[in-house]
């Protein structure tokens, strides 16, 4: 049974899918969004940390600069969506206050000195201060630290308030329908795909289906290789005298923990994000009892006071990883475009996304994008590129 029609249908409503969702719409698109919980996936677990830099790993270069250019277009991204959601400037709690990053012991600093070298190398300022100097930026750090560095360019936003923006703009518009159901799978006629089933046996055409549906998505489309990599954040409660607000992310005996400090309310307190766990395991929504008491026993580690913070939420969900941990963005079949497999970094790369989808939608620009990074995002991040490599190595 077909029910409705629509130029875009969008598999998937987190962060990503409904940032397409809204470029789509801003390119006068009908739009249907599918899923049957949108924002319950990896969204409802992020941080919500804008880190190119303390994400950037050796030999990945060219993520790094997706992230940095990405992030470049948060805070154009951060206005438009507030206005369009008829938000108040800074509702979606975009901090770009820097972070600070601590190191526990003596091996934990050696580790961080190799991270600078390489942010040195890679021009992202980043530079080693002392434990002291450390405590005057935020005096909740413990008295056992080793050492500790100032990355001013990594920031902040509220993955949550991002979420329900996006959402608001989506329900707000006439030309927008959610349908609460999962996509079970893609139509195709003649190589094209042309629309998408769900859970209801209903059949959807579209125009274009833009499939966000985060580690799942390779399940509707074998040709988008994704795979879940599971992780549990904490959500803590604080009073004013437990953090001055800086994001703080360390590692503790060779574990990586982030605190991640939301912006104070009017009764004086914050959520705080404590994070992250990182499984190579299929996806579950299970907590582990030791992820909760390693991630609080590192944390704490790092900003002893916090033991004073009330226990909120433990949320586990599956990041969507690729084999090389970058998107896939782009066309990948007649009809099919990709906007999936943003591993750690769907928040910050969000931006990007929606860049690179005004521009294959041919929508007007909710930012002005400079064109090499349009280019370097359309390049690294392309569906086909793990097709090439095996056919390259077949050869
Ligand atoms: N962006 C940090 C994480 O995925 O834990």
């Amino acid at each position: 049974m077909t029910s409705h029609a629509c130029d875009v249908l969008v598999v998937g409503g987190g962060i990503i899918g409904l940032t397409a969702a809204w470029r789509a719409l801003a390119a006068g698109a009908t739009v249907t969004v599918l899923d049957p919980a949108p924002g319950d996936g990896a969204t409802r677990a992020a941080a919500g940390m804008l880190a190119p830099v303390m994400e950037a790993g050796f030999g990945q270069s060219g993520l790094t600069r997706l992230g940095t250019e990405s992030l470049a277009l948060w805070p154009r991204f951060a206005r438009s969506l507030e206005q369009a959601a008829g938000l108040p400037p800074g509702a979606i709690g975009l901090d770009r206050t820097g972070t600070l990053a601590l190191a526990y012991d003596g091996d934990d600093l050696a580790e961080l000195r190799r991270m600078l070298a390489l942010h040195r190398e890679w021009g992202l300022g980043s530079v080693e201060i002392s434990p002291d100097d450390a405590r005057l930026r935020e005096p909740a750090v413990g008295p056992r630290v080793a050492g500790a560095a100032w990355v001013p360019g990594d920031h902040q936003a509220d993955p949550r308030a991002v979420h329900a923006a996006l959402s608001a703009v989506v329900d707000a518009a006439p030309a927008a329908r959610l349908v609460r159901r999962a996509a079970t799978a893609l139509t195709w006629v003649d190589g094209a795909v042309v629309g998408v089933s769900d859970d209801a046996g209903e059949r959807h055409a579209a125009g274009t289906v833009v499939l966000a549906a985060g580690f799942s998505s390779g399940e509707l489309f074998p040709g988008a290789p994704t795979r879940a990599v599971p992780g549990t954040t904490l959500r803590l409660d604080v009073g004013p005298e437990l953090t001055s607000g800086l994001v703080v992310r360390g590692t503790v005996q060779g574990r990586p923990v982030y605190v991640v400090p939301r912006r104070q309310r009017a009764d004086g307190r914050r959520e705080v994000v404590v994070g992250a766990t990182s499984d190579e395991r299929d996806d579950d929504r299970l907590t582990r009892y030791a992820d909760v008491f390693t991630l609080l026993r590192d944390a704490r580690a790092l900003l002893p006071a916090l033991d004073d913070a009330v226990f909120v939420e433990a949320t586990t969900r599956s990041r969507p990883g690729t084999p090389d941990n970058a998107p896939l963005l782009g066309w990948a079949a007649d009809g099919l475009l990709l906007a999936t497999g943003h591993h750690r970094n769907g928040v910050l790369l969000a931006p990007l996304t929606a860049a690179v989808v005004d521009h294959l939608l041919g929508g007007a620009p909710g930012a002005a994008v400079p064109g090499a990074a349009l280019e370097a995002a359309v390049l690294l991040a392309d569906p086909h590129r793990f097709a090439r490599t095996t056919q390259g190595v077949a050869r």
